[in-house]
């Protein structure tokens, strides 16, 4: 059986190896030569490609191309019409096309099918949501509970025969909807618990009563509670943006998601909060002080800078006159600065925003005059 993955980036990628490793013909395809350029593939059944062409004679099309906010916080389905019309033009009879771009209940049924097929009825449809948390060390795309909801009980069958080669469990659901939204829940559920962990260290800090503690303490209850770790904010490509597709969806038909777009404000404002937290300790003198952002990616051990908010943190520390460096092993130059080696500086302050495996925290305390935690609290 011949697949093609539309779209070669963290999702697309690690799927058609997968998908190659178990004994499918695959196609790569990215309309980036540079993505294709620059990817190790090691498999002999994956085949990398710029060229549309290759699209043909394939049963199974799998879209994993981004789906980010526009300038006015709104769903930018640019990218999934592009595919969806490349596809039109490949797709063949009885052929079966999945969505695993996150996005709001209805973008199978209003968005990707009246494009692919508008005559509904020559192909099968499935939205199949990418759950993966690039990097987690104990769940993966094989692991992993795939979500799986088709337009018909036909394409639903079809998309779990394929899912279910590499996944040891499949989750059939009624329709593409449920699928859809079930991906919005996972992610808003974390936007809004990181959110209220924020708001909660905001308060405690005011109690001057140490949060991790009261955290720990909480944690010890074996039912009705969950831990979330407050941190600077939220980055990288779901988190900050699939529950503003709730969001919009919801806008569409006047109900309230008030609380969605509150628990955004919040995470937003954690790179503000810490800054005050700074200028405290540095005795409200930053102009001119030496400060070094530790971790420029979102998440610890990652590369990936999308909404990352050690960036926002960089750009407010400059505007009140800090001196700003950073350092972070995965990235040798950002906004024309090098990566700080330790042992050959010395700041003022150190924040330690995200702390990659790597980090040497024995040569940053020793290059450091003051050095604070995530939440600007100071680490001795
Ligand atoms: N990154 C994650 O951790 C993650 C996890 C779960 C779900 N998702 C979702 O998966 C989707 C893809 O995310 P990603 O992180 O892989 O994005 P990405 O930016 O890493 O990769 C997307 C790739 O698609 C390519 N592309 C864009 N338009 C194309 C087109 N018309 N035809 C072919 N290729 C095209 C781009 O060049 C890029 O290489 C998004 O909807 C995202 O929300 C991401």
């Amino acid at each position: 059986m011949k697949i093609a993955v539309i779209g070669q980036g963290y999702v697309g990628f690690p799927l058609a190896q997968l998908a190659a490793k178990s004994g499918f013909e695959v196609i790569g395809y990215d309309t980036n030569s540079n993505v294709i350029k620059f990817l190790d593939n090691s498999e002999p059944n994956l085949k990398l490609s710029d060229d549309e062409a290759l699209l043909s004679d394939c049963q199974i099309y799998v879209i994993a191309v981004p789906t980010p906010l526009d300038t006015q916080e709104k769903p930018d389905l640019s990218y999934v019409v592009k595919a969806s019309q490349t596809l039109a033009k490949y797709v063949g009879s009885n052929s079966l096309v999945i969505n695993e771009s996150t996005s709001y209940p209805g973008t199978l049924r209003e968005v990707i099918m009246p494009i692919v097929d508008p005559s509904g009825v020559k192909v099968l449809f499935a939205s199949a949501p990418e759950r993966i948390d690039p990097l987690n060390k104990n769940w993966n795309l094989k692991n992993t509970a795939r979500v799986i909801g088709g337009l018909t009980q036909e394409a639903t069958n079809k998309a779990e025969q394929f899912y279910a080669t590499f996944c040891e469990q499949v989750c059939t659901v009624s329709s593409p909807e449920v699928a859809e939204s079930a991906k919005l829940l996972e992610n808003t559920f974390r936007q809004v618990n990181i959110a209220f962990i924020n708001q909660f260290t905001q308060i405690m800090d005011k109690f001057d009563i140490p949060v991790h503690e009261v955290i720990e303490a909480a944690n010890t209850k074996p039912f009705g509670f969950m831990k979330f770790i407050p941190g600077l904010g939220v980055g990288g490509h779901c988190i900050p943006i699939d529950p503003m597709y709730l969001v919009h969806k919801a806008n569409n038909v006047g109900v309230d998601s008030s609380l969605i777009k509150l628990s955004d404000k919040i995470n937003n404002s954690m790179p503000v909060y810490v800054l005050n937290k700074i200028i405290s300790l540095l005795g409200g003198q930053v102009k001119g002080k030496k400060i070094c952002v530790v971790g420029l990616s979102y998440k610890p051990d990652v590369s990936d800078l999308r909404s990352s908010p050690s960036l926002q943190l960089w750009d407010q520390l400059q505007q009140v006159g800090a001196i700003v460096f950073y350092h972070d092993n995965f990235h040798k130059t950002y906004q024309n600065k090098k990566n700080v080696n330790l042992s050959e500086s010395y700041f003022d302050l150190s924040i330690i925003a995200v702390q990659h495996g790597n980090l040497d925290m024995v040569q940053l305390r020793k290059s450091s005059h003051l050095m604070v935690n995530a939440i600007g609290e100071k680490i001795t």
